[in-house]
């Protein structure tokens, strides 16, 4: 791939800042980073749905949508992973400029690919929810019949079972999903969004 040169940054003439007044919240991304089968995308579109109710601006961002147009060209070596998140970062980066409560949900299982995503978007428009779910009940659950198929050796380099899945350190908001009922993981993240100041 070669690089763009020559290319100048031209500003637009309404501000993020004047976006989210209008929109009366802040935006941000809420990036959910957990295995195959964690409930990221389950917990994320209730969210969004919930969210959208109240009157927020959102987006959301789903591995397997996302792969089917912008990333179809990427799989799942550690490369295209990275590459994977690195659009994704950008992207998410846009929506939050638009003034948009961003919801993203990909597995994004190396710690170094959502730093570089929380750098770019910087610590107050970076949420890392991290969905907690012990590989066991992912695989329990099984909703795709992927881990079954990684046993079964049909498909190689799956995450939590032949390729890893680095846990954050310190993420802003953990739900538990093996635990918590669906509700419940919805609300821990909107509470935190309303202590924190990004909706009323
Ligand atoms: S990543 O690691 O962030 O780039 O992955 P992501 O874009 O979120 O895509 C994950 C979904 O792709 C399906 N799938 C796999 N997941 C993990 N490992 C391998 N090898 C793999 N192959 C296909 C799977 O349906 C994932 O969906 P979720 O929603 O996470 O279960």
């Amino acid at each position: 791939m070669s690089e763009s040169t020559n290319i100048v940054w031209h500003d637009s003439e309404v501000t993020k800042q004047e976006r989210q007044e209008q929109n009366n919240h802040k935006s941000a991304v809420l990036w959910f980073t957990g295995l195959s089968g964690s409930g990221k995308s389950t917990v994320s579109v209730a969210l969004e749905k919930e969210l959208h109710e109240i009157g927020v601006h959102t987006y959301r961002l789903d591995g397997d949508n996302v792969r089917h147009g912008l990333n179809k060209n990427l799989g799942f070596s550690p490369e295209d992973r990275t590459e994977n998140i690195r659009r994704i970062g950008e992207v998410a980066n846009l929506m939050v400029d638009a003034g948009l409560v961003t919801l993203t949900a990909f597995i994004s299982p190396y710690r170094e690919d959502r730093d570089r995503a929380r750098k770019l978007l910087g610590e107050k428009e970076f949420i890392e929810v991290y969905v907690k779910c012990s590989v066991e009940a992912c695989e329990e659950r099984d909703p795709k019949g992927l881990y079954k198929k990684a046993r079964a050796g049909e498909i190689k380099g799956f995450t939590g079972i032949d390729a890893p899945y680095e846990e954050p350190v310190e993420p802003e908001v953990t739900i538990e999903t093996d635990k918590q009922t669906l509700e419940e993981s919805v609300q821990v993240v909107i509470d935190h969004l309303q202590q924190k100041g990004y909706i009323g």
